[in-house]
């Protein structure tokens, strides 16, 4: 097994890091998306946040999640029950047909994906024209705060943590470039949002034991440090967020949403 693959093989892990921050944008994500009803793909699902909030937000007719990690597939499958479906595949290849979504969506995806462009692509072909292919993706240069925080102390201690900062591995994870690269998959009508969430923390293990976890990059670099190392990172962290009287750390995550149309004849639904 690859470390990539590592990086994304348990849903509890990737509920205690992300999944809880995950599962309040994608609640904000629908009501910016407004796209009530029909049939939804899911590309990325993870640990089924969007699927999730789909159902029970979105009234929808059908939901199909696709990710490349059989576990977390299973435990997407597991807490969403019987109402959506999913499939282990790349988001590269999808295993569907063309034109079968009413929307297309991808939550937090898109940057892991090595050729983002290809996977956009994709989305676009299992959306029906005049279907709404849509995305969001962390804010890791400023505003997705949990994060950030981490890789400004990690780079401190370890210039290996440069690379690894998904601040700067990451440029697609801004309006910007989020637009033109769906302008150039064919996509009409592309609008940007940002999202912002609280993201509370009752004390600094609340904050530091996710980390432990080994899901996702910062939590994978933690898992690859030598104790006395990991040691040192987690003072240098305890000393710099802001914590309140009660010990709580109150900080926001802030993500980047973009939505497009596929361009063509709106199809007469049978
Ligand atoms: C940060 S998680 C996001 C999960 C979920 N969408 C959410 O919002 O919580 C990234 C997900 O992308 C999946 N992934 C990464 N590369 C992929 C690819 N090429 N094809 C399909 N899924 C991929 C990972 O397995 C992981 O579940």
């Amino acid at each position: 097994m690859s470390d990539e693959q590592r990086m994304w093989e348990s849903g509890e892990a990737y509920e205690h890091y992300i999944g809880r921050w995950s599962r309040r944008v994608a609640a904000d994500f629908l009501r910016w998306l407004g796209r009530p009803g029909g049939r939804w793909i899911d590309v990325g699902c993870g640990s089924g946040a969007l699927s999730a909030a789909v159902l029970a937000a979105a009234a929808p007719e059908s939901v199909v999640g696709v990710d490349a990690s059989a576990q977390l597939v299973r435990y997407a499958q597991a807490i969403t029950g019987p109402r959506a479906r999913f499939l282990v595949a790349d988001a590269r290849r999808l295993p569907l047909r063309g034109g079968i979504a009413d929307t297309c969506a991808a939550g937090l995806v898109l940057n892991f994906v090595p050729d983002s462009a290809a996977a956009v692509a994709e989305m676009r072909r299992v959306t029906r024209p005049g279907g709404t292919v849509a995305a969001y993706v962390w804010d890791y240069a400023c505003g997705m705060q949990p994060i950030r925080c981490f890789w400004d102390a990690a780079t401190e201690h370890d210039p290996r943590a440069a690379a690894l900062d998904e601040g700067s591995r990451f440029p697609l994870c801004q309006p910007g470039p989020l637009a033109v690269h769906f302008a150039a998959a064919g996509l009409v009508d592309v609008e940007t949002a940002a999202l912002t969430v609280p993201t509370y923390f009752a004390g600094f293990s609340d904050y530091w034991t996710p980390f432990l976890g080994g899901q996702g990059p910062a939590p994978a670099y933690v898992m690859s440090l030598a104790p006395e190392r990991r040691s040192m990172l987690r003072d240098t962290l305890a000393a710099r967020l802001p914590v309140s009287a009660d010990g709580a750390i109150e900080l926001t995550a802030r993500a980047f949403a973009v939505r497009g149309t596929v361009p063509g004849e709106v199809p007469a639904r049978a």
